[in-house]
Protein backbone atom coordinates (compact mmCIF):
# COMPACT_ATOMS: atom_id res chain seq x y z
CA UNK A 1 0.00 0.00 0.00
CA UNK A 2 1.53 3.45 -1.22
CA UNK A 3 0.40 6.41 1.33
CA UNK A 4 0.55 9.67 -0.25
CA UNK A 5 3.21 12.37 1.26
CA UNK A 6 1.82 14.73 3.69
CA UNK A 7 5.09 16.58 4.61
CA UNK A 8 8.09 17.28 2.34
CA UNK A 9 10.92 18.20 4.06
CA UNK A 10 13.61 19.12 1.19
CA UNK A 11 16.98 20.02 1.75
CA UNK A 12 16.13 21.98 4.89
CA UNK A 13 19.26 23.99 6.33
CA UNK A 14 18.66 25.94 9.21
CA UNK A 15 21.70 28.05 10.63
CA UNK A 16 22.30 30.06 13.65
CA UNK A 17 25.51 31.76 13.18
CA UNK A 18 27.99 29.07 12.78
CA UNK A 19 25.64 26.10 13.92
CA UNK A 20 23.24 24.18 11.56
CA UNK A 21 20.90 23.37 13.53
CA UNK A 22 19.21 21.67 10.78
CA UNK A 23 21.67 19.86 7.92
CA UNK A 24 20.31 19.66 4.48
CA UNK A 25 17.32 17.73 6.18
CA UNK A 26 15.41 15.14 3.63
CA UNK A 27 11.91 14.10 5.23
CA UNK A 28 8.99 12.62 3.76
CA UNK A 29 5.67 12.08 6.24
CA UNK A 30 3.31 10.03 5.37
CA UNK A 31 -0.64 10.10 5.46
CA UNK A 32 -1.68 8.77 8.28
CA UNK A 33 1.71 8.33 9.67
CA UNK A 34 2.81 8.41 13.39
CA UNK A 35 6.10 10.13 12.97
CA UNK A 36 8.35 10.23 15.86
CA UNK A 37 11.47 12.33 15.83
CA UNK A 38 13.83 11.48 18.70
CA UNK A 39 17.32 12.21 19.58
CA UNK A 40 19.19 13.64 22.43
CA UNK A 41 18.55 17.70 23.94
CA UNK A 42 19.71 19.70 21.41
CA UNK A 43 20.21 17.52 18.47
CA UNK A 44 17.23 20.35 16.16
CA UNK A 45 14.25 18.25 16.96
CA UNK A 46 12.13 21.71 17.81
CA UNK A 47 13.92 23.90 15.09
CA UNK A 48 12.72 21.21 12.31
CA UNK A 49 9.27 20.93 14.22
CA UNK A 50 8.83 24.63 14.45
CA UNK A 51 10.16 24.87 10.58
CA UNK A 52 7.26 22.60 9.42
CA UNK A 53 5.14 24.94 10.98
CA UNK A 54 6.30 28.07 9.78
CA UNK A 55 6.96 29.43 13.41
CA UNK A 56 10.91 29.68 12.08
CA UNK A 57 12.11 30.80 8.50
CA UNK A 58 14.37 28.08 7.07
CA UNK A 59 17.86 29.51 6.03
CA UNK A 60 17.51 27.35 2.65
CA UNK A 61 15.58 24.48 1.13
CA UNK A 62 11.89 24.00 1.23
CA UNK A 63 8.62 22.64 3.09
CA UNK A 64 5.74 21.23 1.10
CA UNK A 65 2.28 20.02 2.47
CA UNK A 66 -0.04 17.96 0.74
CA UNK A 67 2.23 18.70 -2.41
CA UNK A 68 2.24 22.54 -1.91
CA UNK A 69 5.26 24.68 -1.13
CA UNK A 70 4.26 26.33 2.19
CA UNK A 71 7.85 27.79 3.11
CA UNK A 72 6.83 31.07 2.84
CA UNK A 73 3.57 31.01 4.30
CA UNK A 74 2.18 31.66 8.02
CA UNK A 75 1.20 29.27 10.54
CA UNK A 76 -2.17 30.29 9.99
CA UNK A 77 -1.98 29.40 6.11
CA UNK A 78 -0.67 25.80 7.05
CA UNK A 79 -3.68 24.14 9.16
CA UNK A 80 -1.23 22.45 11.55
CA UNK A 81 -2.61 21.84 15.25
CA UNK A 82 0.30 21.95 17.96
CA UNK A 83 0.65 20.70 21.37
CA UNK A 84 3.77 21.63 23.33
CA UNK A 85 5.61 20.36 26.53
CA UNK A 86 4.02 23.32 28.79
CA UNK A 87 -0.23 23.40 28.94
CA UNK A 88 -0.53 26.67 26.87
CA UNK A 89 -4.14 26.83 27.73
CA UNK A 90 -5.84 30.02 27.88
CA UNK A 91 -6.38 30.03 31.80
CA UNK A 92 -9.14 32.55 31.83
CA UNK A 93 -11.27 30.86 29.06
CA UNK A 94 -12.93 27.54 29.93
CA UNK A 95 -12.09 24.58 28.86
CA UNK A 96 -15.03 24.37 26.31
CA UNK A 97 -14.04 28.02 25.12
CA UNK A 98 -10.07 26.41 24.87
CA UNK A 99 -11.30 23.99 22.57
CA UNK A 100 -13.21 26.07 20.31
CA UNK A 101 -10.53 28.73 20.23
CA UNK A 102 -9.23 27.44 16.88
CA UNK A 103 -12.64 27.31 15.54
CA UNK A 104 -13.83 30.76 16.48
CA UNK A 105 -10.67 32.17 14.79
CA UNK A 106 -11.60 30.09 11.84
CA UNK A 107 -15.25 32.17 11.75
CA UNK A 108 -16.77 28.03 12.01
CA UNK A 109 -20.20 28.98 13.05
CA UNK A 110 -21.76 28.40 16.03
CA UNK A 111 -23.72 24.94 15.87
CA UNK A 112 -21.06 23.69 14.29
CA UNK A 113 -18.62 24.37 16.59
CA UNK A 114 -20.92 23.07 19.50
CA UNK A 115 -21.15 20.15 17.86
CA UNK A 116 -17.20 19.85 17.17
CA UNK A 117 -16.35 21.17 20.54
CA UNK A 118 -18.45 18.30 21.95
CA UNK A 119 -17.06 15.28 19.88
CA UNK A 120 -13.41 16.30 21.33
CA UNK A 121 -13.88 16.60 24.61
CA UNK A 122 -15.86 13.35 23.80
CA UNK A 123 -12.64 12.17 22.08
CA UNK A 124 -10.33 12.98 25.14
CA UNK A 125 -12.95 11.87 27.89
CA UNK A 126 -13.67 14.61 29.62
CA UNK A 127 -17.05 15.92 28.38
CA UNK A 128 -17.82 16.69 32.02
CA UNK A 129 -15.25 19.57 32.53
CA UNK A 130 -16.14 21.71 29.52
CA UNK A 131 -17.66 24.63 31.44
CA UNK A 132 -14.51 24.38 33.97
CA UNK A 133 -10.97 26.77 33.85
CA UNK A 134 -7.53 25.31 33.28
CA UNK A 135 -6.25 26.14 36.81
CA UNK A 136 -8.98 23.72 38.25
CA UNK A 137 -7.77 20.73 36.29
CA UNK A 138 -4.77 18.20 36.95
CA UNK A 139 -1.55 18.56 34.42
CA UNK A 140 -3.15 15.48 32.56
CA UNK A 141 -6.13 16.13 31.66
CA UNK A 142 -4.96 19.95 30.88
CA UNK A 143 -3.00 18.42 28.49
CA UNK A 144 -5.87 16.24 26.96
CA UNK A 145 -7.50 19.47 26.98
CA UNK A 146 -4.79 21.04 24.43
CA UNK A 147 -5.15 17.76 22.64
CA UNK A 148 -8.44 17.98 22.12
CA UNK A 149 -8.14 21.55 21.01
CA UNK A 150 -5.17 20.87 18.45
CA UNK A 151 -7.43 18.39 17.09
CA UNK A 152 -10.60 20.19 17.21
CA UNK A 153 -9.46 22.47 13.33
CA UNK A 154 -8.95 19.08 11.93
CA UNK A 155 -4.99 19.99 11.37
CA UNK A 156 -3.45 18.19 8.17
CA UNK A 157 -1.00 17.37 10.96
CA UNK A 158 -0.85 17.31 14.38
CA UNK A 159 2.64 18.19 15.62
CA UNK A 160 3.41 17.05 19.37
CA UNK A 161 6.57 18.85 20.82
CA UNK A 162 7.52 16.22 23.86
CA UNK A 163 3.92 16.67 25.18
CA UNK A 164 4.59 14.63 28.13
CA UNK A 165 7.73 16.08 29.29
CA UNK A 166 6.51 17.29 32.44
CA UNK A 167 3.72 14.62 33.50
CA UNK A 168 4.81 11.71 36.00
CA UNK A 169 5.26 8.04 34.54
CA UNK A 170 2.61 6.82 35.00
CA UNK A 171 0.38 9.87 33.67
CA UNK A 172 2.82 9.51 30.66
CA UNK A 173 2.02 5.66 30.41
CA UNK A 174 -1.42 6.85 30.14
CA UNK A 175 -1.68 9.86 28.03
CA UNK A 176 0.76 7.42 25.76
CA UNK A 177 -2.12 4.76 25.39
CA UNK A 178 -4.54 7.74 24.63
CA UNK A 179 -2.36 9.21 21.84
CA UNK A 180 -2.10 5.63 19.95
CA UNK A 181 -6.19 5.89 20.84
CA UNK A 182 -6.37 9.39 19.26
CA UNK A 183 -4.26 8.57 16.03
CA UNK A 184 -6.38 5.63 15.43
CA UNK A 185 -9.64 7.03 15.66
CA UNK A 186 -8.83 10.35 14.01
CA UNK A 187 -6.58 9.04 11.04
CA UNK A 188 -4.90 12.28 11.03
CA UNK A 189 -0.71 12.08 10.72
CA UNK A 190 1.36 13.02 13.75
CA UNK A 191 4.78 14.44 13.66
CA UNK A 192 5.74 13.90 17.62
CA UNK A 193 8.80 14.97 19.26
CA UNK A 194 10.60 13.06 22.42
CA UNK A 195 14.34 12.45 23.69
CA UNK A 196 12.78 9.40 25.20
CA UNK A 197 13.50 5.98 23.39
CA UNK A 198 11.00 3.99 24.88
CA UNK A 199 8.31 6.58 24.31
CA UNK A 200 9.28 6.99 20.84
CA UNK A 201 9.20 3.07 20.35
CA UNK A 202 5.91 2.45 21.96
CA UNK A 203 4.37 5.12 19.95
CA UNK A 204 5.85 5.67 16.35
CA UNK A 205 5.38 3.72 12.67
CA UNK A 206 8.21 5.43 11.46
CA UNK A 207 10.88 7.18 14.19
CA UNK A 208 13.58 9.78 12.39
CA UNK A 209 16.70 9.80 15.00
CA UNK A 210 18.77 12.56 14.85
CA UNK A 211 22.02 14.42 15.50
CA UNK A 212 23.63 16.97 15.12
CA UNK A 213 20.77 18.67 13.18
CA UNK A 214 20.50 15.42 11.10
CA UNK A 215 18.57 12.26 10.28
CA UNK A 216 21.01 9.38 11.43
CA UNK A 217 18.36 6.77 10.17
CA UNK A 218 14.61 6.67 9.37
CA UNK A 219 13.26 3.39 10.28
CA UNK A 220 10.12 1.72 12.04
CA UNK A 221 10.59 0.72 15.39
CA UNK A 222 11.39 -3.02 14.70
CA UNK A 223 13.86 -2.01 11.62
CA UNK A 224 15.65 0.36 14.28
CA UNK A 225 15.92 -2.02 16.79
CA UNK A 226 17.30 -5.13 14.76
CA UNK A 227 19.50 -3.03 12.07
CA UNK A 228 20.71 -0.16 13.61
CA UNK A 229 22.17 1.92 10.67
CA UNK A 230 25.62 3.02 12.58
CA UNK A 231 27.21 2.69 16.15
CA UNK A 232 25.44 6.28 17.08
CA UNK A 233 21.29 4.72 16.52
CA UNK A 234 23.01 1.47 17.79
CA UNK A 235 23.89 2.92 21.32
CA UNK A 236 20.61 5.21 21.75
CA UNK A 237 18.24 2.51 20.95
CA UNK A 238 18.52 0.17 23.94
CA UNK A 239 21.33 -0.88 26.16
CA UNK A 240 23.52 -1.97 24.23
CA UNK A 241 27.33 -3.75 24.91
CA UNK A 242 30.18 -2.85 22.21
CA UNK A 243 32.72 -6.00 22.30
CA UNK A 244 35.58 -5.64 19.61
CA UNK A 245 37.22 -8.36 18.44
CA UNK A 246 38.33 -10.79 14.94
CA UNK A 247 35.75 -12.08 13.40
CA UNK A 248 35.95 -15.66 11.55
CA UNK A 249 32.54 -16.51 9.23
CA UNK A 250 33.84 -20.41 9.07
CA UNK A 251 33.86 -20.79 12.66
CA UNK A 252 31.16 -18.45 13.19
CA UNK A 253 32.39 -16.74 15.92
CA UNK A 254 34.58 -13.41 16.92
CA UNK A 255 37.46 -14.14 19.31
CA UNK A 256 37.83 -11.05 21.45
CA UNK A 257 41.38 -9.63 22.96
CA UNK A 258 40.67 -11.07 26.25
CA UNK A 259 40.63 -14.26 24.81
CA UNK A 260 36.06 -14.89 24.72
CA UNK A 261 35.04 -16.56 21.96
CA UNK A 262 31.10 -15.08 20.98
CA UNK A 263 28.89 -16.77 18.67
CA UNK A 264 28.78 -14.75 15.48
CA UNK A 265 26.60 -15.12 12.60
CA UNK A 266 27.72 -12.13 10.48
CA UNK A 267 26.87 -10.43 6.94
CA UNK A 268 30.82 -8.88 7.07
CA UNK A 269 33.67 -10.61 5.66
CA UNK A 270 36.44 -11.99 8.26
CA UNK A 271 38.41 -9.64 10.28
CA UNK A 272 38.19 -6.89 12.71
CA UNK A 273 34.37 -6.36 14.16
CA UNK A 274 32.23 -4.58 16.76
CA UNK A 275 29.40 -6.52 17.72
CA UNK A 276 26.65 -5.16 18.97
CA UNK A 277 25.28 -7.13 21.66
CA UNK A 278 21.90 -6.10 23.32
CA UNK A 279 21.33 -7.11 27.02
CA UNK A 280 18.34 -9.59 26.37
CA UNK A 281 21.20 -11.71 24.50
CA UNK A 282 23.49 -12.33 27.60
CA UNK A 283 22.46 -14.82 29.70
CA UNK A 284 23.33 -16.07 33.51
CA UNK A 285 24.78 -20.05 33.13
CA UNK A 286 25.62 -22.57 35.27
CA UNK A 287 27.44 -24.09 32.47
CA UNK A 288 31.24 -24.07 33.30
CA UNK A 289 32.46 -23.11 29.77
CA UNK A 290 30.59 -19.83 30.12
CA UNK A 291 32.46 -16.69 30.00
CA UNK A 292 33.26 -16.01 33.82
CA UNK A 293 32.91 -12.32 35.51
CA UNK A 294 31.37 -10.87 38.64
CA UNK A 295 28.11 -9.02 39.45
CA UNK A 296 28.98 -5.48 39.88
CA UNK A 297 25.58 -3.90 39.62
CA UNK A 298 22.29 -5.36 39.92
CA UNK A 299 19.21 -3.35 38.63
CA UNK A 300 15.55 -4.38 39.04
CA UNK A 301 12.88 -2.84 36.55
CA UNK A 302 9.14 -3.93 36.50
CA UNK A 303 9.31 -7.72 35.51
CA UNK A 304 12.68 -7.45 34.37
CA UNK A 305 16.21 -7.55 36.17
CA UNK A 306 19.68 -6.37 34.59
CA UNK A 307 22.85 -7.13 35.85
CA UNK A 308 26.08 -6.06 35.14
CA UNK A 309 29.04 -8.01 34.84
CA UNK A 310 32.51 -7.34 34.61
CA UNK A 311 34.55 -10.49 32.34
CA UNK A 312 37.41 -11.16 33.82
CA UNK A 313 39.36 -9.12 31.09
CA UNK A 314 37.63 -5.91 32.53
CA UNK A 315 34.69 -5.66 29.93
CA UNK A 316 31.35 -5.00 31.75
CA UNK A 317 28.32 -6.47 30.12
CA UNK A 318 24.73 -5.91 30.71
CA UNK A 319 22.46 -9.12 30.84
CA UNK A 320 18.65 -8.33 31.10
CA UNK A 321 16.34 -11.23 32.72
CA UNK A 322 12.47 -11.75 33.03
CA UNK A 323 11.66 -11.30 36.37
CA UNK A 324 13.03 -10.96 39.77
CA UNK A 325 16.82 -11.28 40.81
CA UNK A 326 17.64 -14.58 42.08
CA UNK A 327 18.15 -13.82 46.03
CA UNK A 328 21.58 -15.93 45.98
CA UNK A 329 23.25 -13.13 43.34
CA UNK A 330 25.07 -10.40 45.17
CA UNK A 331 27.57 -8.19 43.78
CA UNK A 332 30.53 -9.63 44.00
CA UNK A 333 29.40 -13.14 42.86
CA UNK A 334 30.97 -15.21 40.34
CA UNK A 335 29.05 -15.94 37.56
CA UNK A 336 28.97 -17.73 33.83
CA UNK A 337 27.60 -16.24 31.25
CA UNK A 338 26.18 -17.58 27.81
CA UNK A 339 25.97 -15.08 25.02
CA UNK A 340 23.06 -15.44 22.12
CA UNK A 341 24.74 -15.72 18.10
CA UNK A 342 25.07 -12.95 17.53
CA UNK A 343 23.92 -11.11 14.36
CA UNK A 344 24.61 -7.48 14.16
CA UNK A 345 28.13 -5.65 13.94
CA UNK A 346 30.45 -2.87 12.29
CA UNK A 347 33.42 -3.56 10.71
CA UNK A 348 36.58 -1.89 12.51
CA UNK A 349 39.83 -1.05 10.54
CA UNK A 350 42.43 -3.67 10.27
N1 LIG B 1 16.68 30.89 18.29
C1 LIG B 1 17.87 30.28 18.41
N2 LIG B 1 19.03 30.96 18.37
C2 LIG B 1 20.21 30.34 18.48
N3 LIG B 1 20.36 29.00 18.60
C3 LIG B 1 19.25 28.27 18.65
C4 LIG B 1 17.94 28.85 18.56
N4 LIG B 1 17.02 27.85 18.62
C5 LIG B 1 17.72 26.71 18.75
N5 LIG B 1 19.04 26.94 18.77
C6 LIG B 1 20.10 25.93 18.87
O1 LIG B 1 19.86 24.96 17.85
C7 LIG B 1 20.16 23.66 18.34
C8 LIG B 1 18.92 22.79 18.21
O2 LIG B 1 17.96 23.24 19.14
P1 LIG B 1 16.53 22.56 19.28
O3 LIG B 1 15.92 22.45 17.94
O4 LIG B 1 15.77 23.29 20.32
O5 LIG B 1 16.91 21.11 19.80
P2 LIG B 1 16.01 19.97 20.50
O6 LIG B 1 14.58 20.35 20.36
O7 LIG B 1 16.38 18.71 19.80
O8 LIG B 1 16.46 19.94 21.94
C9 LIG B 1 20.64 23.83 19.77
O9 LIG B 1 22.05 23.86 19.76
C10 LIG B 1 20.06 25.16 20.16
O10 LIG B 1 20.84 25.77 21.16
MG1 LIG C 1 13.12 20.67 21.80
Amino acid sequence: MSRNVKVSVQKVLKTFGTLAAADNIDLDILEGEFLTLLGASGCGKTTLMRMIAGFETVTSGKILIDGKDVTDLAPRQRNLGMVFQQYSLFPHMTIAENVSYGLRARRTNAAEITKRVAEMLDLVQLPHLAERKPPQLSGGQQQRVALARALAVRPSVLMLDEPLGALDQKLREQLQEELRRLHRETGSTFLFVTHDQEEALGLSDRIAVMKDGKIAQLASPDELYLRPANEYVADFIGKVTFIDGIYRAAAKHVTTGEGLAIPADLTLSDGPVRLVIRPENIHLTDDTEGASGKLVEIARQTGTTTYQVRLDGGQVVKSRHLGLSDAALRLGTSVRLRFDTCKLAYPLAA
